[in-house]
């Protein structure tokens, strides 16, 4: 079954809280932006707690969780200090990203194949309490076989090299991704897993995803929060969503 209705646009604001670190303080507030996003039409909240907490703190974590009235979702390694956090606050969902200390964003997808049966013991107690579990991968049949092995009921497809093939102008490179990324949302939704998508994505990148049928999700921040220096944090999500609507139902 194609859908017609737009994806859903979660909100990233992870890097609201890395103005904010970057002087100490208070401002600005994430969950600030993140009710403001939430007025501007934002059909969730994404937030990625990393081990050095260089950008979403703790607390962060738990007054979005207090604040919002749309689902939050939890980014997150998948640790045992992460774990008992996100039992602790039973987001609605969870997104287990690989992590690296020294990288800037996440690189890469998870590679679920090489660690199936830790990460099957590990994401089991978040589904039990509730929280919808998805894993952030390549867009690679094989990591999509073992996330059904696992019992992943979502995975977010790692739009990184597709969205830099974009800005680079490489379109040869930019087709082949499409293409990978056209086909994995085919193999997930054909196993009964629902896709999401999201990394580096714009306005134009957006537009371009959205297209793809079966994508249920996207989830974009760093673009957004830059565009709001601009535009308004308001404006730049009501863009976005634009762009959404307009990359799948063709207006
Ligand atoms: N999805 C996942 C799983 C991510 O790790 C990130 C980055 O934190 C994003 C989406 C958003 O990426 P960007 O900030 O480049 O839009």
């Amino acid at each position: 079954m194609t859908r017609t209705t737009a994806p859903r646009l979660g909100v990233n604001i992870d890097h609201v809280a890395t103005i904010r670190n970057a002087r100490g303080g208070f401002a600005p507030d994430p969950v600030r932006a993140a009710k403001l996003a939430e007025q501007a039409g934002a059909d969730g909240i994404t937030a990625h707690l990393r081990e050095d907490r260089r950008h979403i703190r703790d607390d962060d974590i738990t007054q979005l969780k207090a604040a919002l009235s749309v689902p939050l979702n939890f980014e997150m390694a998948a640790t045992d200090e992460m774990q008992a956090i996100a039992l602790r606050n039973a987001p609605h969902a969870a997104c287990i990203v690989p992590e690296k200390r020294e990288e800037r964003t996440t690189e890469g997808g998870l590679g679920v194949l090489q660690d199936e049966a830790r990460l099957a013991e590990f994401i089991a107690p978040l589904r039990e309490a509730g929280s919808r579990v998805s894993m952030f991968i390549e867009a690679d049949p094989a990591q999509i076989e073992a996330c059904a092995r696992i019992g992943a009921p979502v995975i977010e497809l790692h739009t990184g090299t597709f969205a830099e093939a974009h800005l680079s102008g490489d379109m040869a490179r930019r087709a082949s991704e499409y293409e990978r990324l056209r086909e994995a949302t085919r193999i997930a939704t054909e196993m009964g897993i629902e896709v999401h998508a999201g990394h580096g994505l714009d306005f134009d990148t957006a537009r371009l995803i959205s297209v793809i049928p079966d994508i249920v999700e996207l989830n974009i921040g760093h673009f957004l929060i830059g565009e709001a220096v601009y535009i308004g944090l308001e404006s730049a999500i009501v863009k976005m969503r634009a762009a959404i609507n307009e990359g799948r139902t063709g207006v």
